[in-house]
């Protein structure tokens, strides 16, 4: 790919997509037709192009949703329209796992292979496909062809797969619990059967729940019914009170961010609400690709009011008009609830000019991903916005000071964003009051694997971890428990002996464990961790973003050394002491999380529960 066009034109389908989201072209320069008497006096650049490099993303999306691919022809129109060099066009494009800048098959099915799928039958699910459809990468049936993918998000159903599937009004879908014969039956042309929404949450319908309190009891695609169950409650609150109340209340509240580093919530929104640099953004984080984390898809699916609610909240505490959601590429129905609801709120002036006649405006835009697990980091999430490769940023400066387009930003995770409801609602004390001292409120965690009744699970924070397990159903079948993966591949692995564990911020930190982003995923006496921890290495090297060369090359010897390791006559010890020398490499001088934490879960395989034998 080169820095100049290639002759290649786009057809016109391809036009009409990206027409579709870039309306039509504003000159001859900017792909339209060329009228010689205005087009050769003005040209426009410059800072009015600059500011129009976040649809790049959109527009890729377009294309690809229209073709299955994205053609040379269709990149040279998406580059005159956004004067975008087909250098840049193309490394974007070609970073994203959902895009595919070759020719493939209308119809993509991915099949999830990881941790979670596993123990649920995933691989011999992938077999059995690979029997009747020929191998990953195979043409099916004219138009299709399937691959096996990491996480998708729905492990409390797995085996999962995710169909992208391109063509005028076709759209993406997802299928979990996934068959054989339903797999074979879409790459052969049938249409994806629809997925239930609802079930993810055992304990419907509790009347202790409070982020769970609407799912699967409020109709999500109804806004009267999301009010009467209490929405709009803490807006009208907020808008009453003012925003220095809600950042005070917040801040009362000690409401830890639930995205992972658990970050003060409050902290964060006073040092953005006090900037002095405009516009202030905010962003929901809503990218959720930590392998065996599902929790903030069920709260988008199933009541994406709340989301829209809180952001709003949280758009008027900081001092910004201008709000977007940043949602995983693979979760097309939290997506398309979460367009609802935003066409809904606008409607009914929740969104938009002077919100509740108050003086306060705001906007939201969903940003959908395109299958970049680094995506979620948020600095490398700004980039992706911004129309760039998803390459986190150097910190400081951090995005409060200098975020989203260089602005301040507050970038929060959903669940974060969803239970600043229950604080502005019930006020920031009293939200303290739950939980320990140290974390407060409830937290939802993500039980799956061997437990007989997988889900989302709302528990105060301080309940243990056998608690939990037991509020599943216990381990499937009554077996005995051999591990549990706490936080998901970034997370750790603990024991039987430590079912006594508080699930707190605090209590997974004395273990050396962490809660992450509550991935609690159980394992029984019958599973072999070793492919497990091969196929965590595997999901690193192929989800880091190359940027920096302690985690480029440090996740692939990583991998290596767990191959060798996996093979007969592996020299155990030496193995061990190079997977540790890596990782004391990768956490002290990788950029940013990524690098940080690939091999949390490996090394507390081996180190405390000893999957290889030897100690390291
Ligand atoms: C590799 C990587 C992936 C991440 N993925 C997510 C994610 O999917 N969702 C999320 O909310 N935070 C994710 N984070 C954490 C974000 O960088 C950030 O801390 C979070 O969005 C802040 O929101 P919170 O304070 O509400 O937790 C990730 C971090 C790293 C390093
Ligand atoms: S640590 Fe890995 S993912 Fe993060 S910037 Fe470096 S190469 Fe990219
Ligand atoms: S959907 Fe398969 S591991 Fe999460």
């Amino acid at each position: 790919m080169d820095l100049h066009f290639t002759k290649d034109e786009p057809a016109p389908d391809e036009r009409d997509a990206l027409d579709a989201v870039l309306g039509t072209p504003e000159s001859g320069w900017r792909g339209g037709i060329r009228d010689a008497a205005t087009d050769t006096r003005q040209v426009d650049g410059g800072r009015v192009l600059r500011e129009r490099r976040h649809l790049l993303l959109p527009a890729l999306h377009a294309l690809q949703g229209r073709r299955g691919w994205i053609s040379p022809g269709g990149l040279n129109y998406v580059c005159a329209r956004l004067g975008v060099p087909p250098a840049e066009a193309h490394g974007v494009a070609s970073f994203y796992a959902m895009f595919a800048t070759t020719e493939r098959p209308a119809t993509v099915v991915h099949v999830c292979d990881d941790v979670a799928c596993s123990p649920r039958g995933a691989e011999e699910l992938c077999r059995e496909l690979e029997r009747r459809c020929g191998p990953p990468g195979s043409a099916v049936g004219g138009h299709g062809t399937w691959q096996r993918s990491p996480c998708l998000g729905l492990c409390e159903r797995g085996p999962a797969a995710f169909v992208q599937q391109a063509g005028r009004g076709r759209e993406d879908a997802s299928l979990a619990p996934a068959s054989a014969d339903a797999l074979e039956a879409v790459l052969r042309g049938r249409d994806v059967p629809p997925r239930p929404g609802e079930g993810s949450v055992p304990q419907k319908g509790d009347p202790e729940l409070r982020l769970l309190a609407r799912v699967d009891v409020a109709d999500p695609g109804s806004l009267d019914d999301y009010r009467a169950h209490g929405g709009y409650r803490a807006l009208r609150r907020a808008l009453h009170v003012g925003a220095a109340e809600v950042l005070r209340e917040l801040h009362d509240s000690r409401l830890a961010g639930r995205g992972g580093a658990a970050f003060p919530a409050g902290v964060k929104w006073k040092a953005v609400a006090e900037a002095p640099a405009r516009p202030h953004y905010l962003i929901c984080n809503a990218d959720e690709s930590e392998p065996g984390t599902f929790k903030d898809r069920v709260l988008m699916e199933q009541d994406p009011f709340a989301v829209v609610e809180a952001m709003t909240i949280a758009g008027f505490a900081i001092g910004a008009e201008r709000g977007f959601l940043y949602v995983r590429g693979e979760y097309p129905e939290a997506t398309r609830r979460l367009a609802h609801a935003i066409a809904e709120a606008r409607q009914r002036g929740f969104l938009g000019p002077s919100i509740l006649e108050r003086g306060f405006s705001f906007e939201i835009e969903i940003r959908r991903g395109a299958g970049a697990y680094i995506c979620g980091e948020e600095t490398a999430l700004m980039e992706s916005i911004e129309g760039r490769r998803g390459e986190p940023r150097n910190k400081p400066p951090f995005p409060v000071h200098v975020g989203l387009f260089g602005k301040p930003t507050a970038i929060n995770n959903v669940e974060t964003l969803v239970n600043v409801l229950e604080v502005i609602a019930h006020g920031g004390e009293a939200y303290a009051g739950r939980g320990t001292p140290a974390s407060t409120g409830t937290k939802l965690f993500c039980l799956s694997g061997c437990v007989e009744i997988p889900g989302v699970y709302e528990v105060h924070f301080g309940a243990t971890l056998g608690e939990l397990i037991a509020l599943g159903g216990g381990v499937r079948g009554g077996r005995p428990l051999q591990a549990v993966l706490l936080g998901g591949a970034a997370g750790a692995f603990v024991g039987p002996a430590d079912l006594d564990m508080p699930l707190t911020l605090e209590g997974a930190r004395e273990r050396g464990a962490t809660l992450g982003s509550g991935v609690v995923l159980v394992f029984d006496d019958t599973v072999d961790l070793k492919p497990l921890l091969a196929r965590i290495a595997a999901f690193f090297r192929d989800e880091s973003c190359g940027q920096c060369v302690p985690c480029r090359v440090g996740t692939v010897r990583q991998e290596e050394a767990l191959a060798r390791l996996l093979a007969p006559g592996a020299d155990v010890l030496k193995e061990q002491a190079l997977l540790a020398d890596l990782e004391q490499v990768m956490k002290d001088a990788s950029i940013c999380g990524l690098g940080q934490t690939a091999s949390g879960a490996i090394q507390s395989a081996i180190r405390r529960l000893g999957v290889f034998g030897g100690r390291a």
